[in-house]
Parts: C-alpha cells; structure tokens; sequence
C-alpha cells in the first residue's frame, strides 16, 4: 500500500477552509454550527469518492465503510470556538487517505470516520462517549452548550441509525500532540501508552447584586469576589495531591450581569481537573467541593454544582501499540518515544468496544486550542507514512 502525501495535505488544507478563521491557519468549526456540517458534508462526499459508504450515525458522527470486518481510522473534524487546522482533521484525513491507498492496492479494507462534537461543545467527546457507551444518548440529548441551546436542537443532519462496533477489528487515531514534548526533543512520532482520565463540572456562586459606587466593601456579597478566593485557596489545597503530570482548569467564567458599575450577584465557572490516576481525580473532586463550600460559606454566597461528566484513565492495546512502535521505529529510526496524552481523544471512549492505538506528530511551540497550532508538512506525511504502515502490519 501506497499512501499519497500530496493528496492527503490537499485534503487537510480543503478542510481548513470550513470554517478558516482567525490569524494564520485557525478554524473554528464547532460542533453542529454551519461550517462544521459543510465540512461533514464534503468529507462525506470525499468517502464515497474513495468507494467508502458513508453513514451518518443519530449523534452526526460520519463513518466511511469498506466492506466486511476492517480496522476504523480516524478522529474528529469539529474545532474548538478558536481552534487550529489540525485538532482532530489530521486524523480523519489521514484515515480518509490509508483508507483510499488500501482500496487502490487491493489490500484489506479500512474503513473511517468523524466523531461528533469531540470538543465538547455539549459534553466531552460528546459522539464518541455516546457510541462507546460512556453516554447515554437520551441523557445526552439533554446537554446544553454554554448559551442553553440543547444537543437535541442543535443536532441537525444526524442519521438514523448506530454503526454495528462489531464491524471492526479495532481502532487507531493518529493526531498532533497539542504539548510540547516531541517539539522540544526534535523528535517525529510519539507512540501513546494511556490517555488520562478527567472531570468536568459548572460551578455557580449566587451572592447580591448590587450598586458598585454606593455598596461599602465589607457589605458586598460579590460573586467574583468569592470566585477568586475559591481559586486561589483551591490551588494551595491542591498541592497536597497532584503530581507535576496533574493539570485543572478554570476556563469559562460567565458573571451576571456583566457590567462595569454593578457588584456581579452570580458567577458561573467551569471546572476541570485531569489526571492519570482515577483515585487522585477523586481526591480532587472532595477538595474542589469542599473549597468552594468554605468559600461561599464565609462570604454569604448560596453555591450550586452542575452535573460532573467525566471520562476514566485509559490504556492502549498492547498488539495496535506493537504495530506502531514496529513502524515507527521502520519509518523515523530513533526519534519517536512512548508517551501518555494529556489531552483527550475518542479514542477513550472507543475503547470500550475494541482495541485502540494512538499516534502522535510534534505540534510546534506544542501550541494547540488556539489558531497558531501548526506542525511541519514533512512531519505530518511521516506521521501518515507509519499509520499506514502500522495498518499494513496489522493486516
Ligand atoms: C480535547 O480536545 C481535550 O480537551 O483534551
Ligand atoms: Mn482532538
Ligand atoms: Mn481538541
């Protein structure tokens, strides 16, 4: 089997240009919004040229099947709300292209596809949690995104009907490492042995509205206020559990209501913690409650947690994990290593119905989740080249 890098660059760029935004190669391409299903449609349109048959499955995930048992290939093609080209594309395209090469040469099929909303505009990994069975789709028709609009709603162009797991031999997902590790070691390739486990949660502090010229300090109850002592007293308490490899993120903060001259009565927070050890993670989530307890406790704030949606720390398949270290050795002697992701990938929740392998090519400056994300054109065709040869061993 042959793979062809001119052609599987020309799709990754035709991609881009769903939803090409910002400085630079940015996209972004949420899940379920226009540019995202245009991108679905052309990809759908790209599988049935490679002689795939394409089903779109009730959550908008798109498949490309060959015929018969196959390894799946892939990844997923949303974008965070300011994302970079290669998050996700990479490794459906690169699917898209193993698969067309297989075809051409006659060898076993390979069959591809696109998760859903990987980004997480409603849950985390939202399609492929549903299709593993870490979701259930009626629970999962009930997530909001941050503006209340419901996945039930937003979930147009979806199927019908689930792809059989029974279909396939097992999955593998190349992607860019969105850290800095290949990068700074000048290294090409990085086989993971685990994807880690996370926790995810909206936290709501409710104190008193108010005027922000006339309301004396020591009579506040100011949301935000509250917000910063709980942020601050959480990273001190946390220091006692994590590792260096432990990360926690307050990324979306929303007060109420917004102005410059009022003391904010509410502030409504994300929370997330990962780690590679589910009893850490657990540990965390005691601290995290009980912080923010104390908090609103001492500053008269009444406190509310969203429902906490999470996924469990997950090891690769020792025989997919083989065939890409055999390849990768083949393909770049010496500069590739074995590494566990700190991101997530469906690749965790299509575990629970197969065997999974996971690749990973250098992200420069290891920036991802922003428009500068890029990796070198020679290494993303290096990257392929031992995906394929990976599939060819396995074959
Ligand atoms: C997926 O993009 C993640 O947040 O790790
Ligand atoms: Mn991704
Ligand atoms: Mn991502």
């Amino acid at each position: 089997m042959r793979v062809d890098g001119d052609r599987f660059l020309a799709d990754l760029h035709a991609l881009r240009g769903f939803g090409a935004s910002g400085v630079g190669r940015g996209v972004a391409r949420p899940a379920y919004s226009e540019a995202d299903l245009a991108a679905r449609g052309w990809l759908a349109e790209r599988m049935a040229g490679a002689g795939l048959e394409v089903q779109v499955d009730p959550m908008g995930s798109v498949f490309g099947l060959s015929e018969g048992r196959s390894l799946l290939l892939g990844s997923h093609s949303d974008s965070q709300p300011e994302g970079g080209w290669l998050d996700g594309a990479l490794g459906v395209i690169a699917g898209l292209e193993v698969a067309r090469a297989a075809r051409e040469a006659g060898a076993p099929p390979v069959s591809v596809v696109s998760f859903q909303d990987e980004e997480g505009r409603f849950g985390v990994t939202t399609g492929s949690a549903v299709w593993g069975g870490n979701l259930r789709f009626d629970a999962a028709l009930e997530l909001t995104d941050r503006d209340g609009i419901a996945l039930a709603e937003a979930r147009v162009g979806a199927g019908e009907s689930w792809v059989a797991p029974e279909r396939f031999t097992g999955y593998l997902e190349m992607h860019i490492e969105q850290g800095p590790v290949l990068d700074q070691a000048q290294e090409a390739v990085g086989v993971v042995d685990a994807i880690v486990g996370i926790r995810d949660m909206t936290i709501t502090f409710e104190g008193q509205q108010n005027h922000a010229g006339t309301t004396p300090m020591a009579l506040r109850r100011d949301a935000f206020q509250a917000l910063s002592a709980f942020n601050e007293a959480l990273n001190d308490r946390l220091r006692n559990v994590v590792t260096p490899a432990t990360v926690w993120t307050i990324g979306h903060v929303r007060l109420h209501p917004d102005a410059h001259s009022i003391v904010p009565g509410r502030a409504v927070f994300s929370m997330q913690w990962r780690d590679g050890d589910p009893e850490r993670l657990r540990r965390m989530e005691g601290i995290i409650r009980e912080t923010a307890h104390q908090v609103a406790e001492a500053r008269g704030m009444s406190l509310s947690f969203g429902e906490m949606l999470g996924l469990e720390p997950v090891a690769m398949d020792p025989g997919l994990r083989a065939a890409l270290e055999a390849s990768a050795e083949e393909i770049a002697p010496g500069r590739w290593r074995r590494m566990p992701s700190g991101a997530l990938h469906d690749a965790t929740n299509v575990a629970r119905l197969m065997p999974v392998g996971m690749l990973f090519v250098p992200s420069i400056g290891g920036i991802s989740h922003d428009f500068a994300e890029h990796t070198e054109e020679a290494d993303l065709v290096r990257g392929l080249e031992v995906l394929a040869g990976a599939v060819a061993r396995l074959a």
